[in-house]
């Protein structure tokens, strides 16, 4: 059965997931949604997925416009099984009811929900993980892939659990909390360590950087993702805020996206 998984991800991890699933699942197409955004017809498989990262509780705030103003204006009709996975680290809170209720309302109701746990690369509140709880949470990941991978041929049927307030949540709480991540860039310094090698403003999921005379310059649409702070091969991004030390490199995602295209 052909199967589409539309991804967002910010420091790789989601895009592990949904490259690792469409490897196992076969014939699967992985779409970021960073370029989607202002498709007009996308085709639509029997199977369809979401691969996305927790953000505070929430789906990052790209899913949510690309389901409302992309997804929804779809011919929905072709899918049969739609699953949406989210990669987290320790509570996803509403990010799996948050994206029931935006799917419903798009018309599409889902089959199956999970979770990936992997590592967490937000430094305002947690360390960067040492390379050995890395692995170990990729070993982890790669196990709870293959299960879901399993389901998925299965057709099993999973739902997401119901939250009180999901509604509500959805509609205020979400607004409130990504409208402080699209400012989050406004933390960022750039140190003279930049070498211009553009590797920021590539692949910003979000497309918030701009180069001027060679060095990145941060928008106001920002996810907080950090994915450009710990991309960065020179560590040339810095926090003005207190973070913990250290980047995480994620080299295990081979995550090399161009989303300028
Ligand atoms: C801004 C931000 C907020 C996050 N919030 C949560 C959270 O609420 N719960 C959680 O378990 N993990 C949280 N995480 C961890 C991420 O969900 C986890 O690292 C995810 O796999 C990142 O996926 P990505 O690399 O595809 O962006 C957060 C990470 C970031 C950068
Ligand atoms: S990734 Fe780092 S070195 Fe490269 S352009 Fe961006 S800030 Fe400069
Ligand atoms: S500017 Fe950095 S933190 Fe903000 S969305 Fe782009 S990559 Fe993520």
């Amino acid at each position: 059965m052909k199967t589409t998984i539309f991804c967002f991800s910010g420091t790789g991890n989601s895009y592990y997931a949904a490259t690792a699933i469409a490897e196992q699942l076969g014939d699967t197409t992985v779409r970021m949604t960073s370029s989607l955004l202002d498709a007009e017809n996308i085709e639509m498989t029997e199977r369809v997925g979401f691969l996305f990262p927790t953000y505070k509780g929430f789906p990052p705030n790209q899913m949510k416009d690309f389901i409302q103003e992309v997804f929804s204006k779809q011919d929905l009709e072709p899918i049969r099984y739609l699953f949406m996975i989210t990669t987290r680290y320790k509570f996803q809170a509403y990010s799996m009811v948050a994206m029931e209720v935006l799917l419903r309302e798009a018309g599409c109701a889902h089959s199956y929900a999970n979770h990936i746990v992997m590592p967490d690369g937000y430094v305002p509140l947690v360390p960067v993980p040492t390379e050995e709880k890395e692995s170990e949470l990729y070993a982890q990941a790669d196990r709870s892939i293959r299960l879901i991978v399993e389901d998925i041929q299965n057709e099993t049927i999973k739902l997401a659990g119901k939250r009180p307030f999901s509604r509500l949540a959805l509609n205020y709480l979400m607004g409130f909390i990504h409208s402080s991540s699209k400012l989050f860039a406004r933390k960022f310094t750039v140190t003279d360590a930049c070498t211009s090698c553009k590797i920021c403003y590539r692949m910003c999921p979000s497309a918030n950087i701009t180069m001027v005379e060679g060095k990145p310059v941060f928008g106001d649409n920002c996810e907080g993702c950090l994915g450009c702070y710990h991309r960065c091969p020179e560590d040339a991004i810095q926090l003005t805020t207190r973070a913990h030390e250290g980047r995480y490199r994620n080299k295990r995602s081979g995550y090399n996206m161009e989303y300028r295209i």
